[in-house]
């Protein structure tokens, strides 16, 4: 049972702070954002602002946003090129790779280099960074678990994501905006809330604009959690793996480099068991969503992915960020077909985004009052399923895929994802390490 009143409670959001954010994984750019020398994005775990950036010698840096001196935010632009980035509150300023470069006045003020050394004073950085398949986390615990060890089995299914050619993907945006509800609930729903769309996405449904789903379809689907992370999954119709990825709408030279890049395991989810990976969640804040509308006047439908970042600004608020994602070697065309299919569907302005969000906000404010605090939500669906007819635990003939993966209707993933979040929680803060100057490396 979930106290309701989680969703909108400042005193939780300040554990969330302390205990959770401070300790996992957040995913903050994906490099495809900084391709050349000199890009940078800025980037937020909650408060915390960090300069995501592509040196002059092409590595990936992440640095603080908080200058040396008196703590002025040292980039205030969301993204651009630049080599250095100079402190608007008394103009020190940092090359791209965070290193001081120079201060005004160094010799009157502080008896130049003899008074206080430039060198080896740099931005502070993030304890630590790491990534995969070209998604960049950092952590502000230095005793995390490595990411691959976080991401454990999720990373089986985040390769249908972000890995569908040996090239990669690229990303478009992000769209930002925010929302008057509590992060945790778009999360859960992306980590495996199949029973709301017959009802909240109904339009959608009855227009015609996806082929699915149908609620009757949708019982074949499964949720799963892997890892730290869980989603749902589309039972494509009988047909190869061939047959089931042009379904979807993908074309032949797609479907090609993805045979060719993903394990026999991966493919056989696809080919031989017929599931597609749809929404999906990495713990506390990452989301994803493949699908595939119609778009124009056509009957055919054309698939889309997209990655999303839940970006807490306190109980009630949350930034939405939502990039469009796409393998680096579709073709043209697709790629913008593709775009518009997740802008009509996912982005500010699309058709799930609205319906969604009306529901959330609501929640959130209610969650906010009084009675919230005497109300146990009921989160129980699936519960008894290792023995239940009604939505089972797939077995290994049935399903290839890793993880603990259920047919149909159930709430595993959203108790595994708020299991995760509790026990975060109930540890206490990561040991803070000394306190950092700018220090050299
Ligand atoms: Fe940045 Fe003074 S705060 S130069
Ligand atoms: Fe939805």
């Amino acid at each position: 049972m979930i106290p309701a009143h989680i969703y909108n409670d400042p005193e939780i959001f300040e554990l969330e702070r302390d205990r959770l954010f401070s300790r996992a994984w957040s995913f903050v750019a994906h490099e495809s954002e900084v391709p050349n020398a000199g890009d940078y994005v800025v980037r937020h775990v909650l408060e915390d602002s960090f300069i995501v950036s592509r040196t002059s010698t092409g590595e990936v840096r992440v640095m603080f946003n908080m200058c040396l001196h008196r703590g002025m935010q040292v980039c205030r632009a969301e993204m651009g090129n630049a080599s250095h980035f100079r402190c608007p509150y008394h103009g020190w300023s940092y090359r791209n790779d965070g290193r001081l470069a120079g201060l005004p006045f160094h010799q009157e003020a502080y008896g130049g280099e003899e008074g206080f050394k430039r060198k080896g004073q740099r931005l502070l950085s993030p304890p630590r960074v790491s990534t995969y398949n070209g998604l960049i986390f950092v952590s502000l615990d230095q005793g995390a678990p490595d990411l691959e060890d976080y991401l454990g089995d999720f990373k089986f299914y985040l390769d249908y994501y972000s890995k569908q050619s040996s090239s990669g993907v690229e990303v478009k945006g992000p769209q930002r905006w925010r929302i008057k509800a509590n992060w945790k609930i778009g999360a859960e729903n992306f980590a495996g809330d199949m029973y709301h769309t017959p009802q909240t996405h109904t339009s959608i449904v009855e227009i015609g604009l996806f082929r699915e789903p149908k609620a009757e379809k949708r019982k074949d689907g499964t949720t799963y959690w892997a890892g730290n992370g869980g989603g749902t999954t589309y039972k494509l119709p009988p047909g190869s793996i061939e047959e089931r990825l042009r379904y979807v709408g993908y074309p032949d030279e797609m479907i090609d480099r993805m045979k060719e890049t993903w394990t026999q395991q991966q493919k056989d989810v696809v080919g031989e068991d017929g599931f597609m990976v749809s929404a999906a969640s990495i713990f506390p804040n990452l989301s994803f969503v493949h699908n595939w509308p119609k778009v124009e006047d056509s009957d055919e439908v054309v698939p889309f992915i997209s990655i999303r970042q839940w970006r807490p600004i306190s109980a009630d608020e949350t930034e939405v960020l939502s990039w469009f994602m796409v393998d680096k070697e579709a073709p043209e065309e697709f790629k913008q077909l593709s775009y518009k299919a997740y802008v009509m569907s996912f982005g500010s302005t699309g058709m799930f985004e609205q319906d969604d969000v009306e529901n959330w906000v609501s929640l959130t404010s209610t969650a906010g009052g009084s009675m919230a605090k005497r109300l146990l939500l009921n989160s129980r669906m699936g519960v008894k399923s290792d023995d239940s007819p009604v939505s089972p635990a797939l077995t290994k003939d049935e399903y290839s895929g890793p993880g603990k993966v259920h047919v149909g209707y159930g709430e595993y993933s959203q108790r595994a994802f708020l299991n995760e979040w509790a026990d975060h929680l109930e540890r206490p803060e990561p040991e803070a390490t000394d306190t950092e100057v700018g220090s050299s490396d």
